[in-house]
């Protein structure tokens, strides 16, 4: 959500800012800008696309000479997308970017009025902008008004900061939000994330929050609010830009899914030890895992609907029960927790601002949390007591689908694992069944994409529907709540996912003639009871699209309209080709539509306020 770039050094500046801003645009904005040194701030910003601020800066050509400066595109959270409220924001003094919400900008705003500042945005990034204008006019030193600014600001921010005083420098600091700082051979930059500096450098800082980054050409300094300098610790990814770019797909998205066969190898792999599971974690290659009471998933979107087929593998497996819980309702509604609970905070971005007030809430509560995320070194890993990463590597659509594959396939892991502690699996069976998570699983995933031409043509039956439903029955009932919720967020089209027995308790009344049903049956033991929640839609008229196992295929005769089979598999390993399919149903609905299906309206990847 949002995105900040900001250069100082040899290079022309604009350039820069702009690949970097459209290597952020997975982010999720609707409108940029960017302030560059060039006799004083110049600042350009524009409503929209990056392509209408590159039209506005084509007419500002003197531009061009300009070495340093500051971009942002802006996903709104206060006052509408439009041209005044872009950022970057400030006076004749300094340019500001921003990402996060200041929460007391009210109450800045009217201190400022009184010291005679006028605002021309609704935003509350203009009040950080202007107090911070208000301190440098006082102290005329940068660092001390920064941190005089930050000492009155409540909320959550990432911060780039030129001064018109200093045309070769760049400041940056952070509180709950994303932002790196990287050394490149001709100068330094400042990035919300990682693939926007990966065209220069693949080392970088994360600095820790409240420390100031000042950017030189030649140096990247950091310091404290005491005025101590101090280091941060450089990181270092193995992605090059080729990984974060669309490597001949048409869309990222398609590109992650077939993604997935390796995604979850490589996961399952690494957390593997003589055939079992192994996490390098004392709380976890221990007995005390065994020693939690309940465990509690909590997450947001699709992460959290993976914690739903995470309950209900351990629950199956392990009798142990399992609570998922969305986390912007989880921190409010002063959950029921135990201090020998653990809190499992599932997150592809570890940065989602809900799942991380979460986390803080179970550890000041005194509750153990592990973190699953994919982002190495994000917020969530950071503060969470453990953390295991998914190695899904970059995921840039805004639908996520690799990262919840990996998600679901280190939750089987703990299940695994869980029930060899508590003595509900034996050995043997774990060795089993982890085999077959590392070889069957990424095989019958891989089987389902190369036949994905058959899901394009049960697209093609679906892409004119206003309203469709999915329903299943156990862990189908969880995988149904995932695909419908990336076929709503990318195709536009409503749906709804139902627990297949419920629907006549009310929902059937919206079944009509021609209505697409997306029926999942994979699970046996409850697939006759399918096929009567199947009858019951299909004698109404609805279009029925079956996916199921081979098993149940060749067992019922299913009143299909379109019937997609899945690859031959474990049961219990299901959800990993069924899923695949139902991210690839979403998928060619939403390119048949011809809609921007990597960034779809409305949406950001990281959602990183509340
Ligand atoms: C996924 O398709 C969604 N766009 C969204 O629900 C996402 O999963 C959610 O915002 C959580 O993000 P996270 O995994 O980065 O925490
Ligand atoms: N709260 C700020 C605004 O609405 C910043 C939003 C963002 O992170 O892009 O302008």
């Amino acid at each position: 959500m949002c995105g900040i770039i900001g250069y100082t050094g040899t290079r022309s500046v604009l350039p820069i800012l702009l690949e970097g801003l459209s290597t952020l645009e997975y982010r999720g904005y609707d409108s940029a800008g960017v302030a560059v040194h060039q006799n004083g701030l110049q600042t350009v910003k524009s409503k929209g696309r990056l392509a209408l601020l590159e039209e506005k800066l084509q007419a500002r050509a003197h531009l061009e000479a300009a070495t340093c400066g500051i971009g942002h595109t802006r996903w709104a959270t206060h006052g509408e997308p439009s041209d005044q409220n872009s950022h970057p924001h400030g006076t004749d003094r300094l340019a500001l970017v921003h990402n996060g919400i200041i929460e007391n900008y009210l109450e800045i705003a009217a201190f400022l009025v009184e010291q005679g500042y006028t605002f021309s945005s609704q935003t509350d990034t203009e009040s950080a902008a202007k107090l911070l204008d208000y301190h440098y006019a006082k102290s005329g030193d940068p660092q001390e008004a920064i941190f005089k600014t930050l000492a009155m600001l409540r909320g959550s921010y990432a911060l780039g900061i030129c001064f018109a005083d200093y045309p070769e420098r760049i400041y940056a600091v952070r509180k709950d939000n994303p932002l790196i700082v990287a050394k490149t051979p001709t100068g330094a930059l400042i990035a919300s994330d990682v693939p926007a500096v990966l065209a220069h450098t693949n080392t970088y800082w994360r600095p820790e929050e409240g420390v100031l980054a000042v950017l030189e050409k030649d140096a990247v300094r950091f310091f404290k609010s005491s005025g101590e300098e101090v280091s941060q610790k450089q990181e270092c990814v193995d992605w090059n830009v080729a990984q974060a770019q669309k490597g001949g797909f048409p869309h990222f998205m398609l590109k992650e899914i077939h993604e997935e066969p390796t995604a979850i190898s490589q996961t399952a792999s690494a957390y593997m030890k003589d055939g079992l599971p192994h996490f390098n974690l004392e709380l976890l290659d221990t007995d005390r895992l065994k020693e939690f009471r309940a465990i509690h998933i909590v997450a947001c979107g699709t992460a959290m609907h993976a914690g739903l087929i995470g309950k209900s593998v351990i629950e199956q497996l392990c009798r142990v029960p399992v609570s998922v819980e969305i986390a912007s309702e989880f921190r409010y509604r002063d959950p029921i927790l135990h201090e020998q609970d653990l809190v499992i905070l599932l997150s592809q971005s570890g940065e989602t601002a809900d799942t991380l007030a979460a986390l803080r809430h179970a550890k000041a509560n005194g509750v153990h949390t592990l973190a699953i995320v994919n982002v190495i070194g994000s917020t969530v890993a950071r503060e969470a007591d453990s953390v295991l990463y998914t190695l899904a590597g970059p995921e840039i659509a805004v639908a996520s689908t690799k990262a919840y594959s990996v998600q679901c396939t280190l939750l089987y892991l703990l299940a695994l694992r869980l029930g060899l502690v508590n003595g509900k699996l034996s050995a043997q069976t774990v060795r089993e069944i982890c085999e077959k998570l590392r070889v069957q699983v990424p095989a019958a995933v891989e089987e389902v994409l190369k036949s994905c031409d058959k899901v394009r043509a049960a697209a093609e039956k679906v892409v004119d529907a206003e309203h469709m439903f999915y329903i299943g029955r156990g862990v189908d009932c969880a995988l149904c709540t995932e695909a419908s919720l990336k076929l709503k967020e990318i195709s536009y089209i409503h749906s709804e996912a139902y627990a297949a027995g419920e629907l006549k308790h009310g929902t059937i009344s919206l079944v009509v003639d021609g209505t697409p049903v997306v029926a999942l049956s994979t699970v046996s033991s409850v697939a006759e009871k399918m096929l009567s929640g199947i009858r019951e839609v299909a004698s109404r008229g609805a279009k029925i699209l079956c996916v199921t196992t081979k098993q149940i295929s060749e067992q019922y005769d299913l009143p299909a309209d379109i019937h997609l089979v899945l690859p031959e598999i474990d049961e219990l390993l299901a959800p990993f080709p069924a899923i695949c399919v139902m991210q690839l149903l979403a998928y060619y609905v939403s390119a048949l539509k011809g809609l921007d299906v990597d960034k779809p309206r409305n949406l950001a990847k990281s959602v990183t306020v509340e």
